[in-house]
């Protein structure tokens, strides 16, 4: 009897182990509504809270997101404020609740041009959270791909003048690790909220044989719902590498 039948278990989702997000859309999403850009930077770190803890229930590995770029200064102050204000907030109050939600964090960019209260706060959630288990979220904070590369290139070159590496032995991997996402696997999605077509200076590097995902929605209005689509157009992908399907 159709009653009695048992259910065919749901086919297992395979969830990608790293998603980065670049969080835009939050001036349009304040201007639709007549309010100032500042309020969709609120409305947004509200969506960053949300679908942090979405990612963290879902078992997703890594979370990095793009929240203040090396060109985003050229803003007014009092937005530039707003954003520094609203990380701030934040992560004193991760740091607060830090044995519940066991996220770990990580900041990519060069952190020295951040107030020294908010470099104390991201030093302090980083050292805390080391051993924490849990998704890894890595804040983009004045950081863009370009200056990242040419750090990078910098120190390399700098070892070579020193005698303590030989041109020739530089790898990828080797080149990866100088990286400040090194030892972080390279984002399998690419999510870009907002309508726009474009990475923006976002993980240049490592986004070689990453997956875009585009959509129209504004990051204060995207939800848990909107990145389980982002995931399920990814899991139709087909990731060749350059190769071929088997
Ligand atoms: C891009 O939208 C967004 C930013 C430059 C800032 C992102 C910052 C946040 C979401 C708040 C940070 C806080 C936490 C806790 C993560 P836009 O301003 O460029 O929007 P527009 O393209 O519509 O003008």
């Amino acid at each position: 009897m159709a009653l009695f039948q048992k259910k065919e278990p749901a086919p297992q989702r395979q969830i990608p182990t790293h998603i980065a997000i670049i969080m835009d859309g939050n001036g349009r999403w304040a201007k639709k509504r007549g309010l100032p850009r500042t309020a969709g930077h609120k409305v947004g770190a509200e969506a960053f809270r949300t679908i942090a803890n979405y990612a963290k229930s879902i078992g997703l590995r890594y979370l990095t997101v793009y929240a203040f770029s090396t060109e985003n200064w050229k803003r007014s102050e009092e937005e530039v404020d707003a954003i520094m204000e609203l990380l701030e907030r934040y992560l004193r109050e991760a740091i607060r609740d830090m044995d519940k939600n066991r996220v770990r964090f990580c900041f990519f960019g060069d952190l020295s041009r951040l107030s020294p209260q908010l470099q104390q706060e991201a030093r302090e959630a980083v050292e805390r959270s080391k051993g924490y288990e849990g998704v890894q979220v890595n804040f983009c904070l004045n950081y863009g791909a370009r200056d990242e590369i040419l750090r990078a290139a910098r120190t390399f070159a700098q070892a070579c003048a020193e005698g303590r590496a030989k041109p020739e032995d530089l790898t990828e991997a080797g080149f990866s690790n100088l990286l400040y996402s090194a030892g972080v696997p390279d984002p399998d999605l690419i999510i870009r909220p907002s309508g726009e077509i474009r990475t923006s200076n976002f993980l240049l590097w490592q986004s070689a044989y990453s997956e875009y995902y585009f959509t129209d929605t504004l990051w204060p209005d995207f939800s848990p719902a909107d990145l389980d689509r982002a995931i399920d157009a990814y899991q139709h992908r087909s990731r060749r590498y350059g190769g071929v399907k088997p």
